[in-house]
């Protein structure tokens, strides 16, 4: 028998034996494994629950069903405590936000045409094996609705050989699909895949990156303001997550006349902010700047919103193009933004918002501002991947 003496970031539960991995454990668990590697839990966790979803042992969509959701909580707001400890910090930590089950609006799919038809599903963990998930207890009930549309398309986007993904993303006017696929698009086929929207009251069909047909803008709502994100585009996980990232940037950012929006995105912060606050968003994808400049200029009652498409890692803004803002909302990727990071510390800006999805990188780049004067007033954990060890954060900095 062995024993769990602790969980890695990823959520996999470290044997005593100083070595060994293992999947769908807890901490204190006492364990027995067998020869082939099956896992007996012997004395199971109190933090211990039945996964919500059928598909959870096969399917490699989840991790950590097996634990309670308090468990969950406590476990991800330690990462980030110790990953901000590791840099000499310590903050409030207000309550975790975890999404619903059932919310997640994107996800993507794996398809493969079978003797008997289709497959559609996501792949088992570490495999290129598509296992169907009819109950996933994670996506909307709007992409579950999508699945009849999928299988569909995997007649005219698979072969038997070879797979083809979709990433699918819900609108409220049908199903915003993406397909990778080795399939040569033929003018026939560009045809039937019209045709195929059509039918199936999908919003916008892309295949490896050409739009083949736009039935109706596949719009998101950014806190009342619309938008149209390019397909593909990166988008807060749920509409829960981002109702809750976005608050909290509003209360962070209260009272600024003109704010600074970096990583903007297709406009998640910028758009909502602009209906009490002078905009200028920076984003390195021109397509996405486009998509919130259009948003901006079909939204009503807003205030100026300018916008500005810039490699932000090689061409930060420097201090004095960011004196003339009362603050910033920061929003980088997993890498996080060292540079752009340095500079506005280097600023006379005294508000900062910033979201992140990686507590390391977000632990270096919240040190760099403590040493220039900024205070960390708190911290809050966004769980918009549930059941994943995916940690969000957005926090406060101010200074004198
Ligand atoms: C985590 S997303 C946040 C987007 C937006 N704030 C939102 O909530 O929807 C990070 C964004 O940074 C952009 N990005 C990545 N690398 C960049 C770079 N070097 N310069 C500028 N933007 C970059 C991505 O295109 C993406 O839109």
């Amino acid at each position: 028998m062995a024993m769990i003496e602790g969980l890695t970031h990823l959520g996999m539960g470290k044997l005593d034996d100083g070595r060994t991995l293992l999947p769908r454990v807890l901490p204190g668990e006492e364990v027995n494994v067998d020869q082939d590697g099956t896992v007996r839990i012997v004395t199971p966790s109190v933090d211990r629950v039945s996964p919500p979803c059928r598909h959870f042992k096969t399917c490699g969509g989840c991790a950590m069903q097996h634990a309670s959701d308090d468990f969950v909580a406590d476990w991800k707001q330690e990462i980030v405590r110790k990953a901000i400890a590791a840099q000499g910090l310590n903050t409030v930590f207000r309550d975790i936000a975890t999404s619903p089950a059932q919310s997640r609006r994107r996800a993507k799919f794996a398809g493969q045409r079978t003797k008997k038809g289709v497959m559609l599903g996501f792949y088992a963990k570490g495999t290129d094996t598509i296992i169907a998930v009819p109950d996933c207890q994670l996506i909307t009930p709007g992409l579950h609705d999508a699945r009849a549309a999928l299988e569909a398309l995997i007649m005219f986007a698979a072969s038997r050989k070879s797979h083809v993904s979709f990433t699918v993303t819900e609108t409220s006017v049908g199903p915003d699909i993406s397909v990778e696929t080795e399939k040569e698009l033929t003018s026939q086929l560009r045809m039937d895949l019209a045709v195929f929207a059509q039918k199936h009251g999908v919003s916008r069909l892309v295949w490896q990156d050409e739009v083949i047909v736009t039935m109706n803008p596949p719009a998101q709502d950014f806190g009342g303001v619309s938008a149209v994100p390019p397909a593909g585009a990166f988008l807060q996980a749920t509409k829960h997550g981002e109702a809750v990232l976005r608050d909290a940037v509003i209360e962070i950012t209260q009272g600024a006349k003109s704010i600074v929006d970096l990583f903007a995105g297709s406009g998640t912060f910028a758009l909502p902010l602009s209906k009490t606050a002078e905009i200028h968003a920076v984003e390195g994808e021109a397509d996405m700047i486009a998509a919130l400049d259009r948003g901006w200029r079909e939204g009503k009652n807003l205030k100026r919103v300018t916008s500005e498409t810039r490699d932000l890692f090689r061409r930060p803004l420097e201090p004095d193009e960011l004196r003339k803002f009362d603050a910033a909302v920061i929003d980088p990727p997993r890498a996080g933004a060292d540079a752009q990071i340095a500079t506005l510390a280097a600023s006379d800006v005294k508000v900062i918002a910033m979201v992140s999805c990686n507590p390391v990188t977000f632990a270096r780049d919240a040190k760099m501002l403590v040493a220039h004067g900024f205070t960390l007033n708190w911290v809050q954990v966004v769980d918009q991947f549930r059941w994943s060890p995916h940690v969000e954060v957005v926090a406060s900095f101010t200074r004198k």
